[in-house]
């Protein structure tokens, strides 16, 4: 089984970007602690992260059907790219939705997301944990899929 994980603008400055809200953890942490569970699911595992929504849009696109499913943390594209979601839509595998912080506990504008109509499912306010679970709950639809 392949598992794609994609990060959002931003996403490149976590540890030093607003710690209070998205934690002290960098990305290459949070991306190494994802190898190593990905190991014990037997799962392998690519993590990227892009500043541009195109990049993002073609990774998408691209990922069927080398990979299984993605687990996505579209940034501050949650709330507003509806071509984000066109191409989450678009794409035969399951989208898991991530997001370090409680999307839903926050500044109006970021209570809403455009993604999670066509997500698989929504994790949201578990620091790094919130991407272990998506790895879990999407490494577990494909197991599903696949009996
Ligand atoms: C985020 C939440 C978004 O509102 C924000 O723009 C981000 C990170 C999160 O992981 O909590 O960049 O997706």
């Amino acid at each position: 089984m392949r598992i794609l994980v994609l990060n959002g603008p931003n996403l490149n400055l976590l540890g030093k970007r607003e710690p209070e809200i998205y934690g002290s953890l960098s990305l290459e942490t949070i991306n190494s602690l994802l190898q190593r569970l990905a190991a014990e699911l037997n799962v392998e595992l690519e993590c990227r992260q892009s500043n541009s929504e195109s990049e993002l849009i073609n990774w998408l696109h691209n990922a069927a059907p080398e990979t299984d499913a993605v687990v996505f943390n579209p940034g501050a594209f949650t709330h507003y790219s509806y071509a984000l979601a066109d191409a989450a839509a678009a794409i035969s595998i399951p989208v898991v939705e991530v997001h370090l912080s409680n999307i839903y506990a926050r500044e109006q504008f970021r209570r809403h997301s455009v993604i999670s109509p066509v997500a698989a499912g929504q994790i949201s306010g578990f620091g790094a944990e919130s991407y272990l679970l998506g790895l879990r709950a999407a490494a577990s639809l494909v197991k599903k899929e696949e009996k």
